[in-house]
C-alpha cells in the first residue's frame, strides 16, 4: 500500500468498541489486571501504552520494519540506541551531522569508552577507509544537517553487511515518504519526529524503526529499561501530524525547488545547497534511491552582514531553530544548531559565518520569495 494511504490511516481501526476514527488518548499510567498472573497486554505505560503503540505500529508500517518505537525526543531515541554498544566499540559517523548528536557522542558517550570517527558519508570509499577491527556501526544522516550532502544508503548498507556493522540511518530530513532506509538495506532508522513527521512545530518526539525482530527485542528492552518514552498526548499529536505527511511534503518540496532556483540567480547569494538542483552532487543518488529531494535549503550569502539582515528583516519567515513544520523558518547554523561542533571541524565543513539554512513550509511560494527579496534589499 502507498505510504500516503498508510499514513492517513494510522490508528483508524484501533477502537473497535466505539468505532472512533482516531485512536483515543489513553492518559493512564497503569492498567487493571483481570486476574492473578493475567494482563490485558498493558501493565504500565512506560512498558506499553495503546496510543503510543498505535504510533509505533504506524511508523513501523511506513518504514517496512519489524517494529517501531517512540521516545520523548529525537535525542532520547539516539541515546537509547547507543545503549546497544559497549566500552571499546567504535562507530563511524557522518561528519556534518546535527550538532546535538555530535554533542551527545563526544561529550557523553565518549566518557563511557565509545569512540567515534567523523567522515564524509557521501563518499562511500571514505567510510570504507575508516573501518577498524573494533568498528561496530555506521551512523549516517541520509541528508545531512546543514549542508544537505547525500549518502548512498544502498552502497553503505552493502559495505556494512560485508564488515558486520550495524547500519543506522538518521532519516529525519527525508522521512519514509521520500526514502525508506530499511528497504535499501539499513538495519535501523531514526527520526526526530519533531520535524516533518509531526510537522506542525507543536511537539517534540523521536521515532525508531528496526528491521530485524531479534534486534527489535533488544531495542525494546532498552526503551523500557531506560524509559525515555513518548507520552500518550504527544503520541496522539504525532499521529495527527503524520496523517498529512504526504501532502505537506509534496507542497514543501515544490516550494523549496522554486526558492532554491530563485536564490541561485540572486546577486547576493554565493552558493545554494539543495539536492533538488541538478547541479547538486547528490542529485543522482536521490533520484535513484528516493522519491524526492526534501524541503531543506542551505545557502551562502556574499557577505557576513547579510546574515543578520536576513534573520531580522524577514517578516513571514521566522528566525527560529528546528525544521520540517508547516511554517518556513530560517536559522544560522554556525551559532545555533551547530554551535557545539568543534570550530575547526565547522570551518573545514563550510558551516561558516555566511551560511543560512531554510526549512521551507507550505505557505504560498510567491509570498515567501517576496519576503526574502525585501529582506535582501533593506
Ligand atoms: C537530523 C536530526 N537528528 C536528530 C535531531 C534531534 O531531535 P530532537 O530535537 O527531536 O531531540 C535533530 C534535531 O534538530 C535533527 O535535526
Amino acid at each position: 500500500m502507498n505510504i500516503a494511504t498508510q499514513a492517513a490511516q494510522i490508528g483508524l481501526e484501533w477502537d473497535t468498541r466505539t468505532g472512533a476514527v482516531t485512536v483515543p488518548i489513553y492518559q493512564t499510567a497503569t492498567f487493571r489486571h483481570p486476574g492473578l498472573g493475567q494482563s490485558t497486554g498493558y501493565d504500565y505505560s512506560r512498558s506499553g501504552n495503546p496510543t503510543r503503540q498505535a504510533l509505533e505500529e504506524g511508523i513501523a508500517r511506513l518504514d517496512g520494519a519489524a517494529r517501531g518505537f517512540a521516545y520523548s525526543s529525537g535525542m532520547a531515541a539516539i541515546t537509547s540506541l547507543l545503549l546497544l554498544f559497549k566500552q571499546g566499540d567504535h562507530i563511524i559517523v557522518t561528519e556534518d551531522l546535527y550538532g546535538g548528536t555530535y554533542r551527545l557522542f563526544e561529550k557523553i558517550f565518549a566518557q563511557y569508552g565509545l569512540s567515534f570517527t567523523y567522515v564524509d558519508t557521501s563518499d562511500t570509499a571514505a567510510v570504507a577507509a575508516a573501518i577498524r577491527p573494533e568498528t561496530k556501526a555506521l551512523f549516517v544522516e541520509s541528508l545531512t544537517n546543514p549542508l544537505l550532502k547525500v549518502a548512498d544508503i544502498a552502497a553503505l548498507s552493502q559495505l556494512c553487511r560485508k564488515h558486520g556493522l550495524l547500519h543506522i540511518v538518521d532519516n529525519t530530513f527525508l522521512t519514509p515518504y521520500l526514502l525508506r532506509p530499511l528497504d535499501l538495506g539499513a538495519d535501523i532508522a531514526i527520526y526526530s519526529a519533531s520535524k516533518y513527521l509531526a510537522g506542525h512545530n507543536d511537539t517534540v518526539c523521536g521515532l525508531v524503526t528496526v528491521k530485524d525482530p531479534q534486534l527489535a527485542e533488544q531495542v525494546y528492552f532498552h526503551q523500557n529499561s531506560a524509559g525515555a518514552v513518548l507520552g500518550p498526548q504527544d503520541s496522539w499529536l504525532t499521529i495527527r501530524g503524520m496523517k498529512t505527511l504526504s501532502v505537506r511534503l509534496d507542497r514543501q518540496q515544490e516550494n523549496a525547488k522554486r526558492i532554491a532556483e530563485w536564490l541561485e540567480t540572486h546577486p547576493k547569494v554565493k552558493k545554494v545547497h539543495y539536492p533538488g538542483l541538478e547541479s547538486h552532487p547528490g542529485h543522482a543518488t536521490l533520484e535513484r534511491e528516493a522519491r524526492g529531494f526534501g524541503a531543506m535549503i542551505a545557502f551562502e550569502v556574499t557577505e557576513p552582514a547579510l546574515v543578520e539582515q536576513l534573520l531580522l528583516k524577514t517578516r513571514l519567515i521566522s528566525f527560529a531553530e528546528s525544521l520540517g513544520g508547516v511554517e518556513t523558518l530560517i536559522t544560522f547554523p554556525e551559532v545555533q544548531t551547530h554551535a557545539d561542533i568543534d570550530p575547526e571541524i565547522r570551518a573545514r565543513l563550510g558551516i561558516n559565518n555566511v551560511l543560512l539554512r531554510l526549512s521551507v513550509g507550505i505557505e504560498d511560494v510567491e509570498d515567501l520569495i517576496a519576503d526574502l527579496a525585501q529582506a535582501f534589499e533593506q
